[in-house]
């Protein structure tokens, strides 16, 4: 009878083992025939309502399929680890042979590329980058340019006061000034850098980005500045691109002119882009005022200056043909990715 119920409870737990599949169905088949109330654990104690004689025999057999039982469960739970072992390898398997398909490496920004862009067609013309500071004086970024008093680019709805004497500059013009002063003319500089006004809106933004030009030489014109932005039209925008000058007026130059380039979109025919006048107004230029030339410690019988300031964004704007300029501030990665 008891032996019976032995190997009952053997094949029992050995087709359980069969079927187990993780190491929770093991400790559950240890602990269902192996544990403090397992069904092996019961029979050997029930061995005591065994006749006497019979009960070495009995406890010799129960010992036996206990020690099936055990070395079958423990085999099985090695195989059931191992197995696991192999798929953590598996899962943590790297192909460096695979190749790679990925596109989430990043690019410059488009207006840190245009302004690249910009600078690199200058510095092959012979231009030198000048750098000056964001957090300017007065002086540098008005006085000096010939700015009086009461214009109203000096009010403080126009400009970001610090102090009465400190501001964050409003224009890299000021940059003109720091260089004047401390070099020696032949003059022929670029300087790309942040500029902040209190604008805010689809095409103004409180900080943006100029690139000022200078060029100061015994004798340059308005014919020069107007070769040299044709040239650099050509390069940045097309072959094709024509420039034309409007007269404008800036304190800092005499004469002044607005740069307009013909639209890049329908190539001056008229179309959205351009308000359908075929041109698009780039950039403020002119000839330096003597009055400058003379603040900076230059002699304005012996020299001459050409100068100009190109917006970085709107340079990218018309480029691209882009309406928003917040676009290019957003981070949005799907703008973004269209400029790569
Ligand atoms: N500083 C001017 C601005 O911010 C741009 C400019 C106009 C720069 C004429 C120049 C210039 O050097 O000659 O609007």
């Amino acid at each position: 009878m008891i032996r019976n119920k032995i190997d009952g409870i053997r094949d029992a737990c050995l087709k359980e083992l069969g079927k187990a599949v993780d190491l929770q169905d093991i400790n559950a088949i240890k602990i269902k025939y192996l544990g403090k109330n397992g069904e092996l654990t019961a029979v050997l104690k029930s061995i005591k309502e065994v006749a006497p004689s019979e009960r070495p025999a009995i406890g010799k057999c129960i010992n036996e399929v206990h020690e099936i039982v055990d070395s079958k469960i423990s085999l099985k739970e090695s195989v059931i680890k191992e197995e696991l072992e192999k798929k953590r390898l598996y899962d943590e398997l790297l192909d460096v042979t695979l190749s790679t398909q990925y596109d989430g490496i990043g690019a410059l920004n488009p207006l840190t590329q245009i302004k690249k862009d910009i600078t690199d067609i200058f510095v092959h013309l012979g231009f030198d980058i000048k750098d000056g500071p964001e957090i300017e004086f007065e002086y540098f970024n008005f006085t000096a340019l010939n700015i009086p008093k009461d214009h109203p680019s000096r009010n403080s709805s126009d400009t970001f006061y610090i102090s009465d004497k400190l501001l964050l500059r409003t224009q890299t013009s000021a940059v003109q000034v720091h260089v004047m002063k401390t070099h020696e003319p032949p003059i022929r500089i670029v300087c790309p850098g942040k500029v902040y006004r209190p604008d805010d809106d689809a095409t103004h933004s409180p900080m943006f980005q100029q690139i000022e030009g200078l060029v100061i030489d015994r004798s340059v014109t308005l014919r020069d500045l107007k070769s040299l932005l044709e040239e650099f039209a050509r390069s940045f925008f097309s072959s094709t691109t024509k420039v034309r000058f409007r007269p404008s007026h800036f304190p800092f130059t005499e004469p002044s002119v607005e740069v307009d380039l013909s639209c890049n979109k329908c190539g001056g025919s008229g179309c959205n882009l351009c308000k359908h006048t075929g041109w698009i107004e780039l950039l403020g230029a002119g000839v330096v005022h003597p009055r400058v030339l003379k603040e900076c410690g230059l002699d304005s019988n012996v020299y001459k200056g050409i100068a100009f300031g190109i917006g970085v964004e709107r340079a990218a704007m018309i480029k691209y043909g882009i309406h928003d300029m917040r676009l290019l501030f957003d981070n949005d990665i799907r703008i973004l990715k269209q400029f790569k």
